[in-house]
């Protein structure tokens, strides 16, 4: 318990801005126009090449590169009015599990001067605080205790009957940690997903199940420095006893003026690693807003217009351009029945150079796929795909 405090330790309370969430997409040709003005050379390089992506074509940059509520490129200056404010939050993450403590690691290189806090208020309206974010060599370290997290309370809650057969067990660690489980019959060949998302309470169903068979399993949990707990094998079949999974922690209002929540930031390398604790169990999202980037003039080497200063519209963040903006037309991708993404590489794996990846090194789609056109089919980065593959998993082909 003692190291778990650690995280508690400095805490503050701050004080809030409240603000409502709105915000409508603005999609104009013009603004593509304006695109091509400058990029040119990237759309007609890109429509070279044999298999080009239907929206590049189309001409449907806003869609991948465009904060959704930035689609007005008239820029205006900063200050211009409360309004353009209000629909400048990009979220970075969500987390729709009811929590009163989330934990989120963010990326310190994109995102300036606040961060932007969102909890379920009142008759269910989502309500924004805002909290200031110092640059990151000014937050104290996270350092690593080298402890591992502590697993407590693994609970069966037995077996269940959908498309196919699921298990589903959960279980405490005493330090926020990622969870997996390994499992098998009478060994351990099989993992289920990995739950990034940094939680004390872990819930995990892993499928499909033979309902007749007896199951070993261990619960894997591993805190922001890789210290990594294995809890001691256990067992489970269709007649373990099972404790039926509760409804869960149902999101109630944290207060309406966000008093009585405190937050803790600090440093683990050049990631921000934020605490927030709510007096009430509650939905949490965190954003940012790219307004208060600073404007940088940027020259228009595209179309050889060098000494001509910019702005630029503020463009998505890499997770938004690289996974969230392609979900919204594949629907259909399923994250868990396909290749698994937003994982880094397994132990003893390495990543080509030239796959792109997070810069916590996690994969995305474009670590497989080229972005815009390709000359190879289904636009991936490598002539076949058994290449594509052996770019990582050694062992293939
Ligand atoms: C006034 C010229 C100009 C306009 C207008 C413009 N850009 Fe850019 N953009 C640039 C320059 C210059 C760069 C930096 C050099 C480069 O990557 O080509 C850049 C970079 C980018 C990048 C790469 C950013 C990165 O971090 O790698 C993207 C994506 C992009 N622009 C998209 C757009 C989209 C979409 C639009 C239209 C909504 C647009 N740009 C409008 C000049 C412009
Ligand atoms: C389907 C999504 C999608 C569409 C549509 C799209 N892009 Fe991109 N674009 C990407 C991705 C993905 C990358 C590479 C990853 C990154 O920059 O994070 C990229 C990279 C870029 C870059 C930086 C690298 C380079 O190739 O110069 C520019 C500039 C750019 N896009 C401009 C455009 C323009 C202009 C359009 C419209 C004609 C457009 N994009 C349409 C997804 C898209
Ligand atoms: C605006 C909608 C839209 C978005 C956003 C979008 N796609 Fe697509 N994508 C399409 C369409 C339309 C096709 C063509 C489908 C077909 O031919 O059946 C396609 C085809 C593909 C294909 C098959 C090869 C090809 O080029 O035809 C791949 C791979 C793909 N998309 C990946 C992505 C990735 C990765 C992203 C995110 C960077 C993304 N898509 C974002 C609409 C979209
Ligand atoms: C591990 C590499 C890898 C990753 C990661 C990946 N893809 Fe693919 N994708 C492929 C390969 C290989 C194909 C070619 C089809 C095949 O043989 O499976 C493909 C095909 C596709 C197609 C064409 C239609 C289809 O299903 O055959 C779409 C669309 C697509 N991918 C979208 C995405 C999106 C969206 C993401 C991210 C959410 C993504 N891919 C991530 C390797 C990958
Ligand atoms: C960028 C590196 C990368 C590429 C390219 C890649 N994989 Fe993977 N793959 C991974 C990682 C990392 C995991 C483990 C994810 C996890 O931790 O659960 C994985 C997991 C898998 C799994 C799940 C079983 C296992 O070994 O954990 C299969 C199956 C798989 N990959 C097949 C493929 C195929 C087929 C291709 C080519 C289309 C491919 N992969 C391309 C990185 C890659």
């Amino acid at each position: 318990m003692a190291h778990a405090m650690k995280y508690f330790q400095t805490t503050f309370l701050f004080t809030l801005l409240v603000i409502l969430f709105s915000g409508s997409p603005v999609h104009s040709e013009n603004d593509v126009k304006e695109c091509l003005s400058c990029h040119d050379k990237t759309y007609n390089r890109g429509i070279m090449k044999a298999y080009i992506h239907q929206p590049f074509l189309d001409k449907q940059c806003l869609t991948c590169h465009v904060e959704r509520n930035d689609r007005n490129l008239h820029q205006s200056s900063r200050k211009s009015s409360s309004k353009r404010t209000k629909q400048k939050i990009s979220w970075l993450q969500k987390h729709y599990e009811p929590a009163k403590t989330h934990f989120f690691l963010l990326p310190s290189d994109n995102i300036y001067e606040k961060l932007y806090v969102q909890i379920k208020g009142e008759n269910n309206k989502s309500r924004v605080l805002s909290l200031p974010l110092p640059p990151i060599d000014k937050v104290s370290k996270l350092s690593n205790d080298g402890i591992k997290p502590r697993v407590s309370k693994i609970i069966f809650h037995g077996i269940k009957r959908g498309v196919l057969y699921s298990a589903t067990i959960s279980w405490e660690t005493d330090k926020p940690s990622t969870a997996q489980i390994l499992y098998g019959i009478g060994k351990f060949n099989k993992k289920s997903n990995l739950d990034t998302q940094l939680k004390t309470k872990h819930t995990i169903s892993i499928s499909p199940i033979n309902p007749k068979k007896v199951y070993s399993y261990t619960v894997v949990s591993t805190d922001v420095h890789g210290n990594k707990t294995i809890s001691q094998p256990m067992t489970f079949s269709a007649s373990t006893p099972a404790v039926p999974l509760a409804a869960g922690n149902p999101a109630r209002s944290a207060s309406p003026d966000g008093k009585g929540l405190k937050y803790e930031i600090r440093a683990l390398d050049n990631l921000y690693f934020v605490t927030i604790t709510a007096p009430q169990p509650t939905h949490m999202g965190i954003g940012k807003n790219n307004d208060l980037r600073p404007r940088i003039s940027i020259q228009a080497k595209d179309n050889g217009q060098e000494d001509k200063p910019a702005t630029h519209v503020p463009l998505t963040n890499t997770r938004e351009t690289n996974i969230t903006a392609c979900l919204k037309c594949h629907t259909d991708y399923q994250t868990e029945s396909s290749h698994p993404i937003d994982v880094g590489p397994k132990p003893g794996m390495t990543f080509p150079d030239d796959y792109p990846v997070f810069d916590d090194g996690r994969m995305h789609c474009m670590t497989c796929h080229d972005a815009h056109s390709s000359r190879n089919e289904a636009r991936i980065r490598r002539p076949t795909k058994q290449e594509l593959c052996i770019g990582c998993h050694k062992s293939y082909g």
